[in-house]
């Protein structure tokens, strides 16, 4: 692919999802779109890149973002987080959030379901601990099709076996043909929608938890702190910003610090946590 060609697609795909291409990512830019190419019909890439240069249709800038996104997640990805869910931010919004009974997680950038899933199960799982209260789930993404896929709560046999523990798949799960069927409990937990995060989410409502992980690593520095910087103002001011183990956001914002002990575990900088927080960095 020549650089020009590159550059279209690099600085289209930064607009359009805040993906921050190098070039040496070139292989898969164009692994990734010969298929788009040829659903639209274009014989080359380059082809399709002067389309991109007229007035493209919006169905091809989304195809091609669509295509550019990638999916990778799992059921209790890390561990870790969940842990922390369970036994430091849970039993701490129990008892804060006691009379309202009320607790709203977002989970910003959920794929294929997999992680809101996970707090959903976990929460099922402790619920003798939250008796009679309301529960919302808001998972996001950017892609369409992944969130319609999501939704469905049907995975493979290689994607149950991936983090999520043998009791707890026969407890809500059903085989059906070569899939795994979540059960209604659990699905009617989640509520999916798109949301692109470097588009306006003033429409958001306010979470006690903020999950983010694994995607402020396809964006440049300037977009990861304007995302977690609009992500913090939906978040109450006593909750919690859980992000990917490598997203640190050290040197790119001081309005969150890391929690000692619990990695990947934020809080507001100006909160009634800041104290109990060390420098951002873990
Ligand atoms: C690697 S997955 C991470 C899934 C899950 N959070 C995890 O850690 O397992 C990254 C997800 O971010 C989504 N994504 C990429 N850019 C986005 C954007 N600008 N806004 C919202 N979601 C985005 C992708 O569609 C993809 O589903």
């Amino acid at each position: 692919m020549k650089l020009t060609d590159f550059d279209v697609y690099r600085q289209l795909l930064l607009d359009q999802s805040g993906l921050d291409l190098t070039q040496d990512k070139t292989y898969l830019l164009e692994s990734r779109l010969k298929p788009v190419a040829k659903k639209w019909g274009y014989p080359t890439l380059e082809m399709m890149t002067m389309a991109l240069n007229g007035v493209p249709e919006p169905g091809l800038i989304n195809d091609i973002v669509e295509a550019m996104t990638t999916n990778e997640t799992s059921f209790f990805r890390d561990g870790k987080p969940f842990e922390s869910f369970e036994k430091h931010i849970l039993p701490y919004l129990a008892q804060t959030r006691a009379k309202a009974k009320n607790l709203r997680i977002w989970c910003a950038a959920s794929s294929s379901g997999q992680e809101p899933y996970s707090l959903a199960i976990a929460l099922k799982e402790l619920q003798p601990q939250l008796p009679n209260w309301k529960i919302q789930i808001l998972a996001t993404d950017i892609s369409e099709e992944i969130l319609q896929q999501a939704a469905e709560g049907r995975y493979t046999q290689f994607e149950v076996q991936r983090g999520l523990p043998v009791q707890l798949l026969m407890k809500y799960f059903k085989q059906d043909d070569d899939k795994w069927q979540l059960d209604e409990s659990i699905r009617s937990m989640v509520t999916f929608y798109r949301l692109n995060l470097i588009e306006d989410m003033r429409k958001l409502d306010m979470f006690d938890i903020v999950f983010c992980r694994n995607v402020l690593i396809y964006f440049n520095e300037e977009t990861k702190r304007t995302v977690i910087e609009n992500m913090l103002e939906h978040m109450e001011p006593d909750g919690f910003m859980v992000l990917g183990s490598s997203e640190s956001p050290l040197g790119i914002t001081d309005k969150i610090k890391g929690i000692s002990d619990h990695r990947g575990l934020y809080v507001r900088a100006d909160g009634p946590h800041a104290d109990a927080a060390k420098a951002t960095g873990t």
